[in-house]
């Protein structure tokens, strides 16, 4: 079966054809990052348009890279939230305008959803049930996946996602927009020489809290007239403490779950310092190749065929929706 994925919740316009759930034939992504930098973080308005733009053409060249056309099409899947809700509606029309025409089913997935099964893609053996961690730009919960698409939360963050302590640490750094791979790269020339508070919460919670830390980033940030050596010692202050953190969350979550299989999903997890530290956990650890950590069509695609095995078809009434639940 070979699904169409269509993804564009925040910045990037993303199309994929999956074969089964497993089996990539192409994979395209058009990045808005150039026509953001400007303004220092994405601005909805300017990415809707952009995904209006650019929507068909990235859709034809998926099609073309995978040496298919719409009609080896079986049907197709789309991000229906959370995200912008700009650019989430370009992509859930687009979709529900091709599905109409073609008269093929549409699913409408669930973008963490599409983040976990991007591993289904990168690990053949992989099965539910595990434990999931997902930690991207508005996300960092943990999830006990019972079976494909179901989804049991354990805890998650209190305030800032992980990915947004990242963004806003690169800002108070003067680090630009997309600002975590800015740190992870700024920290590599740095030492954990700066005493941030390591905030773990109640004694057995699986919830995160990460602005505590990027408010001490802040401080001493204001407070100090900083060289550049130390700026890089701050950026790797930060991502020391919020990844220990990480590590240690996650064996508590494998010690109260019972669970040993764990998938990490999202944005930060094409971090390789945080590969690093949780091989230090007695884990079995599926973390997805850097290509599909951070938003594309194939994660939505896979996340499509389950779902559309379970025989939950989207109506065409169908809207997005920025804050939807998992
Ligand atoms: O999953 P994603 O592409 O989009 C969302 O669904 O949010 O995640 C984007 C987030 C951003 O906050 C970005 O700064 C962060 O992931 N990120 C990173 C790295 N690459 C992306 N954070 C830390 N280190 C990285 N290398
Ligand atoms: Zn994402």
């Amino acid at each position: 079966m070979l699904i169409l994925g269509i993804e564009t919740s925040c910045d990037e316009t993303a199309a994929a054809l999956v074969e089964d759930g497993r089996i990539l034939h192409s994979s395209v992504l058009h990045s808005q990052i150039p026509i953001h930098i400007p303004f220092g973080g994405v601005v909805p308005e300017i990415a809707s348009r952009s995904h209006v733009e650019r929507i068909e053409g990235i859709v034809k060249r998926a099609l073309s890279q995978g040496k298919k056309t719409l009609d080896d099409v079986d049907a197709l899947a789309v991000t229906q939230g959370p995200g912008l809700i700009g650019p989430l509606l370009v992509g859930l029309n687009y979709a529900k305008g091709l599905s109409y025409a073609l008269k093929k089913p549409l699913v409408a997935i669930h973008h963490l959803d599409g983040h976990v099964a991007s591993n289904y893609l990168a690990f053949p053996e992989l099965e539910p049930p595990f434990l999931a961690l997902i930690l991207s730009g508005g996300h960092s919960h943990f999830y006990e996946v019972e079976d494909y698409g179901v989804y049991r939360a354990l805890g998650g963050t209190r305030d800032d996602a992980l990915g947004e302590a990242f963004d806003k640490v690169a800002r108070i750094l003067g680090l630009p927009y997309p600002g975590g791979p800015q740190v992870e790269l700024l920290a590599r020339k740095g030492e954990k020489s700066f005493k941030l508070p390591k905030t773990m919460l109640e004694k057995d919670s699986l919830d995160f809290s990460f602005s505590g830390i990027k408010s001490a980033v802040k401080n001493l940030s204001d407070k100090l007239e900083m060289s550049d050596r130390q700026r890089a010692d701050l950026a790797c202050s930060f991502q020391e403490m919020v990844f220990e953190i990480v590590r240690d969350k996650l064996a508590l979550a494998m010690e109260k779950t019972g669970r040993r299989k764990l998938v990490i999903a999202g944005g930060v997890a094409s971090n390789m310092r945080l590969r690093e530290v949780l091989s230090e956990l007695d884990a079995q650890l599926f973390i997805p190749p850097l290509s599909i950590c951070t938003d594309n069509g194939a994660m939505i695609a896979a996340a499509g065929y389950y779902k559309y095995l379970r025989g939950d078809f989207a109506p065409l009434e169908l809207n997005a929706q920025a804050n939807l639940p998992l």
